[in-house]
């Protein structure tokens, strides 16, 4: 296992390019499943996320190559639909893989996710989906046992916005029978990414980025080939945080101002100077840091991917900071590691009352989750001293080379044996 060695006070300037976005390409994947043939895409980040559902395909009976940020898939010789608890327990986006392989096999037997650091994550309302589309669902052994003749389209009524929930009723609907109407439907830029490949496949979808989405089944996809990825929104987010916390002066390349709205609107109440150019945004950090509250939502409201990234900035705002979290409530592991740090976090319920104070200290840290290790990383930037970040797998899961990106940016910033 590695750690990650951060020295504070260094000053962030220069450019860095935005990798393709975890949080896109990992559906993309599962939605080969529902093709026969090579699919290719470009812009894929290197991510441990992408290795794990690389295996998953693999077992499958996939043939999966990656190089060089390419990634091309041949799902002809499918042959398994098995999806194994060794590896879904690893990466809870297993579960994508589920609503294709129905549509491909009329089965499937893929291992419940189960929890993970920032809260229990159930798939209720993927179960609820696909049931109304007829699959027959049991769950045995810690396994989702799902059968289906066909899949029939139908409304489906989500109680809840869900990123995942939404993408595996689509990918299983798109092979159905008739219209199937998903109300409630998640919003996210990374949900209409998804629409706009299906659609590139021969799906036909109506509605993406709305709360209703409309897909009409077809007979058959056919392989996509070269898409580019889209920029990973929630990376691009990071390095403006970066840039905000060490008065640095940034211009982030290949990142979509439009995906990045509460966000931004949010770093400009803190005194950041942000402007869109035309390849990226440029951001400018200031010597003083406004308190600002935070309250997560669905997109486009604040991303809960960015909550404890903009912790670590509100911990030297200048006075008190409600951070709100809708989304996953328990998503505070941050929480108690920038205490160690100095920060004034108090939690209440499902939020933090961070009171800022004038400097962190570097201290040794554990990361809990991904975001978390960011968040980590960052105040290190900030902190007198040196900062340990143990555990960093966490963070090679969701970030493309974050440290060297942020060496190369003038960070102080290395990697050691833990
Ligand atoms: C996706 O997770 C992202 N992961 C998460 O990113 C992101 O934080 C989350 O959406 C919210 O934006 C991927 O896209 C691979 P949800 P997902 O279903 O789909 C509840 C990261 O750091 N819920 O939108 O699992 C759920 O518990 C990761 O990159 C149900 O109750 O999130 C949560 O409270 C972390 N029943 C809320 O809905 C369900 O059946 C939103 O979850 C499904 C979800």
């Amino acid at each position: 296992m590695e750690k990650i060695i951060v020295e504070g006070g260094k000053r962030l300037e220069g450019e860095v390019t935005i990798s393709g976005a975890k949080n896109a390409v990992l559906p993309l994947m599962a939605s080969c499943i529902l093709t026969e043939g090579r699919s290719t895409f470009t812009n894929v980040p290197e991510l441990d996320d992408v290795k794990t559902m690389s295996k998953l395909l693999r077992i499958l009976g996939a043939e999966v190559e990656y190089e060089n940020g390419t990634l091309s898939m041949d799902t002809t010789r499918l042959n398994n639909w098995i999806a194994p608890y060794e590896l879904v327990k690893t990466m809870r986006a297993s579960v994508l893989v589920l609503g294709p392989l129905i549509a491909r096999f009329g089965r499937a037997r893929v291992s419940l996710p189960g929890g993970c650091a920032i809260g229990e994550r159930p798939i209720d309302q993927h179960l609820k989906g696909l049931g109304i589309l007829g699959a027959h669902i049991k769950i045995e052994e810690g396994y989702i046992e799902a059968t289906s003749p066909k899949l029939n389209g139908s409304v489906i009524p989500f109680d809840i916005s869900t990123v995942t929930g939404t993408e595996n009723i689509m990918l299983a609907s798109v092979l159905a029978q008739g219209e199937t109407m998903l109300l409630n439907a998640a919003c996210e830029p990374e949900v209409t990414e998804l629409v706009h490949v299906l659609k590139k496949m021969g799906a036909e979808i109506e509605g993406a980025g709305t709360d209703i989405i409309t897909i009409r089944g077809v007979n058959k996809l056919s392989p996509v080939n070269g898409h580019e990825v889209m920029p990973d929104r929630i990376e691009a987010g990071t390095f403006l945080i970066a840039s905000a916390l060490t008065q640095g002066d940034i211009l982030i390349k290949k990142c979509r101002f439009e995906n990045a709205g509460a966000l931004i609107g949010k770093l400009l109440e803190v005194g950041v100077e942000v402007s869109r150019i035309d390849s990226g945004i440029k951001v400018r950090g200031s010597d003083k840091i406004k308190s600002v509250d935070i309250t997560s939502l669905p997109y486009p409201g604040f991303p809960t991917d960015m909550q404890a990234q903009m912790m670590t900035l509100m911990s030297v705002g200048d006075g008190l900071s409600i951070i709100t979290e809708t989304i996953f409530p328990q998503r505070f592991m941050h929480a108690g590691e920038l205490r160690r740090m100095g920060a004034d976090i108090k939690l209440v319920g499902n939020s933090a009352v961070v009171r800022g104070v004038p400097y962190l200290s570097g201290a040794p840290t554990m990361a809990g989750d991904l975001r978390a290790s960011a968040s980590l990383v960052l105040a290190g930037l900030l902190a007198l001293g040196k900062t340990q970040v143990s555990r960093a797998y966490h963070l090679d899961r969701g970030y493309d080379r974050l440290d060297k990106k942020l060496e190369a940016l003038g960070a102080r910033i290395w990697r050691e044996k833990e």
